[in-house]
């Protein structure tokens, strides 16, 4: 991961504070209490704690949804409220809300609709959406039909339709089968691949720990724990050695050597054979039966990452996406490729840099010759103030904003 400089941090909060106030303006829950933290560019920063501990009081904050009591909070440098940074964010709400009688089509085209996209795009990133979260045979079903986790894969694909540099999943895999959970977590690594940022609030851990860089553990809405995974996690007073099966008559012998050479005790030594991971074994017993053609009413295998969130230069990860097994290797060459490149000082990374024609047609209103707010004529002002607040609204309908 690359250091830490002011250009790469999306999201930095400084002495951030929630107070929810009752009708008589007393304070009625401290949700977040006074955190700092930083996330920087490309990570996956898994966000954690018990119930009620403000993870998603913070993440609110994070998309303009709930402002600040005290603190600083900027997100791709600027206010969270800056309508400019909203086309840059995708958002999966820990609540599914979608409208009942849409089709799983009309559903994203009307999400593409909200972020200005035209209608070819919208047709066309739908399908490819549908496609990748496994909802290809559920295309004009009404989504008020759909199961808790087949509204958790529409959900996603909802969240991924702009293309968005910061993705903030809430509970993304809750609800689904260990098969859509791979897939989910599949397609978060390939976005951090991508260089994309992506904040995870779980009350799943096995799935936080598989994914995330950094975490940070909430209790109280105050910070308990905050850094690297692997430095938290790591036991520093100890070594693990693996090596294939030994005779008992070599474990003998390795006991008395290492009893000789600095081991205290041999309750201080453990030999056993390691496990594999649930998951692994799980998913290789359904791709078995897959093999065998067994008939199934239930979900399906996801179909292909839309090119426009794979990148045509990921071609191979794509194609690892369909040979399980093979893609984490390929997940960790990228990001290690990524990684280079960012070391290399010519191609420093910057926090995402924006597309401005991307921008332009998403928002249908800024491009980089834009003139600055002095020259604007007052009715341009007007206009443009007018259509940060409808978007706002949309946004905050749409996902639940809560009080403020
Ligand atoms: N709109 C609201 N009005 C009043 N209190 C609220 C509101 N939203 C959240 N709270 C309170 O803020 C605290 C933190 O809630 P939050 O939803 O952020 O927790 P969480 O960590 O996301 O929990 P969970 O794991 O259950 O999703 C809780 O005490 C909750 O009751
Ligand atoms: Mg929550």
């Amino acid at each position: 991961m690359a250091g830490t400089t002011e250009s790469n941090i999306v999201v930095q909060a400084e002495g951030l504070t929630k107070i929810f106030r009752d009708f008589w303006n007393r304070p009625k829950a401290h949700a977040v209490n006074g955190i700092d933290f930083q996330v920087r560019q490309g990570q996956i920063f898994g966000l954690l704690g018990p119930n009620g501990s403000g993870k998603s009081t913070t993440v609110k904050m994070i998309l303009g949804l709930l402002y600040p009591t005290r603190g600083v909070l900027k997100v791709f440098g600027k206010d969270p409220q800056d309508v400019e940074i909203k086309s840059r964010i995708g958002y999966l709400p820990e609540e599914t809300y979608l409208y009942r009688y849409l089709t799983a089509t009309e559903t994203l085209d009307f999400y593409g609709s909200l972020f200005g996209m035209d209608a070819t795009m919208r047709k066309e990133r739908s399908e490819q959406l549908l496609n990748m979260v496994g909802l290809a045979h559920a295309f004009n079903r009404p989504v008020g039909e759909f199961s808790k986790g087949m509204a958790r894969r529409i959900g996603l694909a909802q969240a991924l339709i702009n293309d968005p540099d910061l993705v903030i999943l809430d509970e993304p895999t809750s609800g689904l089968d260990p098969i859509g959970c791979r897939e989910v977590k599949d397609v978060i690594r390939l976005l951090a691949s991508r260089g994309k940022t992506v904040i995870l609030c779980s009350h799943l851990l096995a799935d936080v720990q598989d994914l995330c860089d950094d975490v940070m553990v909430l209790y109280g809405g105050k910070v308990r724990a905050n850094g690297a995974l692997s430095d938290i996690l790591q036991l520093d007073d100890k070594t693990r050695v693996v090596c294939p099966t030994l005779s008992s008559q070599t474990v003998e012998e390795l006991r008395g050597w290492l009893l000789a050479h600095g081991v205290k005790t041999p309750d201080d030594i453990s030999v056993d054979h390691p496990v594999r991971n649930l998951e692994d074994f799980f998913l290789e017993v359904v791709r078995k039966a897959r093999e065998q053609n067994i008939a199934t009413a239930g979900a399906q295998a996801n179909g292909e990452v839309p090119e426009y969130l794979a990148g045509a230069d990921n071609a191979a990860v794509l194609e690892s996406l369909h040979r399980r097994g093979e893609n984490e290797e390929l997940l960790k060459a990228l990001k290690g490729k990524a990684q280079m490149e960012e070391a290399k000082p010519e191609e420093k990374p910057t926090a995402p840099s924006v597309d401005m024609d991307k921008l332009s047609s998403l928002k249908g209103t800024v491009d980089s010759g834009e003139p600055t707010d002095e020259q604007k004529s007052e009715e341009e002002k007007a206009a443009q103030a007018q259509r940060q607040k409808e978007a706002s609204e949309r946004l905050k309908n749409l996902v639940g904003g809560g009080d403020k």
